[in-house]
């Protein structure tokens, strides 16, 4: 175990992919593995911290020691983590969230007919930005998964949304993002560019993000 940096902090993390449904067998989701997340709960937890895992669709193994609640869509994430937000201290939302989901769900399964199906779909609740308005004190890590631009798009979430750091991956690139073992990130804080990270596995990463998220937690920025 690491130093225990992070004792009596309660971290909520959030891994996967939501799966929003059409009717009971047909769903609408992405590629995240959970993988991310996972790491970094396990990072939190090596350091002390009191973690609490929301976990969407994964692939991931489940990790010792940390608490998971089971959630299936954005709505259910979105009330999950809203109902511990209050007394946590720190968030890191490495989930990929749903943007639309279907407007009608259907409770038997949808028979199809010679013609075109057109599905429509409806925003869902934006989590990262709820958090941010909703924040008293919290410290909020967003993620980003870009494919162009990444520095530009990073800064207008971590704005917009009032995070403390955005974590960007190009997921254009060779063995980052979506489902693979490894990442290749670049950290962004309210200063800018705080640290690029070369190609390395997601629990490194994880690792050095808690390190940069414990010493802005104990050390933190004189406001401006
Ligand atoms: O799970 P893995 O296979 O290990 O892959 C990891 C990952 C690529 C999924 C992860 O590193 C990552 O980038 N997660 C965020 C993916 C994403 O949805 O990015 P985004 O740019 O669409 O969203 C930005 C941020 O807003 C994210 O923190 C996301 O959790 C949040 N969000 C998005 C939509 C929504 N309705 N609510 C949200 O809170």
């Amino acid at each position: 175990a690491k130093n225990q940096e992070l004792k009596g902090k309660r971290v909520l993390v959030t891994a996967g992919g939501t799966v929003e449904r059409l009717d009971p067998v047909r769903y609408l989701t992405n590629d995240s593995s959970g993988k991310m997340g996972f790491a970094i709960a396990e990072a939190a937890a090596n350091r002390g911290a009191d973690v609490t895992l929301i976990a969407a669709r994964t692939t991931a193994d489940s990790v010792a020691g940390i608490r998971v609640i089971h959630v299936e869509t954005a709505e259910e994430m979105l009330q999950a983590v809203l109902s511990r937000y209050e007394e946590t201290d720190i968030v890191i939302k490495a989930a990929a969230v749903a943007d639309y989901r279907p407007v009608v769900r259907a409770a038997s399964k949808m028979k199809k007919n010679d013609g075109r199906l057109i599905i429509e779909l409806e925003r869902t609740t934006d989590i990262l930005q709820t958090l941010g308005e909703r924040k008293k004190g919290q410290f909020l890590v967003g993620f980003a998964a870009e494919t162009e631009q990444v520095e530009h798009y990073a800064m207008d979430k971590l704005n917009r949304k009032n995070c403390d750091l955005v974590v960007a991956n190009d997921v254009s690139k060779e063995g980052a993002g979506f489902n693979v073992d490894t990442n290749i990130v670049k950290v962004f804080g309210q200063e800018g560019l705080v640290e690029e990270m070369p190609l390395l596995q997601k629990r490194e990463v994880a690792d050095r993000l808690l390190t940069l998220i414990a010493q802005r937690i104990t050390h933190p920025a004189k406001e401006a």
